[in-house]
């Protein structure tokens, strides 16, 4: 058999540049298992449409985001590592999927209901459909497990009942996938308005994964807390929820638990913990940094790593196409 190993495949939007939720959330546990799994990994530029883009700042955030990937730890000979526009089975597979997918089930959607919000005067068809898309971009690699954070897990879920529905009318054509969420670092929330999760569209609560060690110290020592009596570090997610998106940042980076915390901070104010919690984030990010940096530099060595991630991905993308072309009574050319 070709394939006898799980499979994996997550995918990020190149709309902004890369943040610490999008590293704790996903991208950290995507090159743990880079042995044991078939791995697949895109810059999801196709979605990034949906919402208006700089065209020159697509492109190079696209190149960014795959240098950064590269930088967190995922090797380009262990991972399978491309550009979704690159791949044209995703757009195609993406158009049979939306035939297949309700609307009731779109309108239900978390994240369309927050970007048609946000982006009053640009609610398009695509933002609508997105999600069919994604599952496209999911069911054509027929992985077991998509690694994302919390926020993503109402799409995955929709993409099993998506491939479910398919399987039922036209027999076992794709393998139903589990979402893969971390214990810490799910739904990292942002620095100065922890109700909502750290996005780059709130960039004052948001640490960029490149950003300089002293901007991310100001952001930690900026970051709010809670205007409770106590002032002790305490995780209590419910009437603490500054200090507790803080607990659960510092836990995720230094693998320490939430009792450790409590005793290492022990008699001591939010004065002392948020600074030391800036200092265990940037060394964390500190090597990836500068890593990413230097492969940035080197363009060929960039486009290299693309186009043989996009072959590859190709490949095996048009295999599951052409089967589902095949059932839904598409002639073959
Ligand atoms: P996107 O680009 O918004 O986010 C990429 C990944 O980062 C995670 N994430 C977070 N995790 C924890 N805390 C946060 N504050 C935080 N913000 C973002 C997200 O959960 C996600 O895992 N639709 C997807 C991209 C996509 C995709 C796919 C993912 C397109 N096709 C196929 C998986 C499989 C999105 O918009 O994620």
């Amino acid at each position: 058999m070709e394939n006898e190993k799980k499979v994996m495949l997550s995918g990020i939007q190149p709309s902004g540049d890369l943040h610490l939720g999008n590293y704790l959330g996903a991208i950290r546990n995507w090159g743990k298992r880079a042995e044991e799994f078939d791995c697949y990994y895109f810059m999801a530029d196709l979605h990034t449409i949906t919402v208006r883009q700089n065209p020159a700042d697509l492109r190079r955030r696209t190149l960014e985001q795959l240098a950064q990937y590269i930088a967190c730890g995922l090797d380009p000979e262990k991972n399978t590592l491309f550009i979704q526009s690159h791949v044209p089975q995703h757009a195609q597979l993406g158009w049979v999927l939306n035939c297949y997918t309700m609307f009731g089930e779109l309108s239900r959607m978390t994240q369309f209901k927050d970007k048609s919000a946000k982006n009053a005067d640009n609610i398009n068809g695509g933002l609508f459909t997105y999600p069919a898309l994604m599952a496209a971009d999911i069911l054509l690699y027929q992985p077991d497990y998509v690694p994302v954070g919390e926020d993503q897990k109402q799409h995955v879920e929709l993409t099993r009942n998506v491939a479910q529905r398919f399987n039922h009318i036209y027999g076992d054509v794709f393998k139903i996938p589990e979402p893969y969420i971390p214990k810490a670092g799910a739904r990292v929330m942002s620095l100065s308005d922890p109700a909502n999760k750290m996005s780059k569209s709130a960039p004052e609560g948001c640490v960029f994964l490149m950003e300089k060690p002293e901007d991310i110290q100001r952001k930690f020592k900026r970051a709010v807390t809670d205007c409770d009596t106590e002032r002790c570090v305490r995780y209590d997610r419910e009437n603490k929820p500054g200090v507790a998106n803080l607990m659960q940042i510092y836990s995720a980076v230094t693998g320490k638990s939430y009792e450790e915390i409590e005793r290492e901070f022990d008699g001591q104010g939010y004065g002392v913990f948020k600074p030391a919690v800036g200092d265990a984030v940037v060394e964390c990010l500190r090597p990836i940094r500068e890593e990413a940096s230097r492969i940035l530099a080197d363009k060929a060595y960039l486009e290299s790593v693309y186009r043989a991630g996009a072959e590859k991905a190709s490949y095996v993308a048009n295999k599951t196409l052409r089967k589902v072309y095949k059932k839904v009574g598409f002639v073959a050319r």
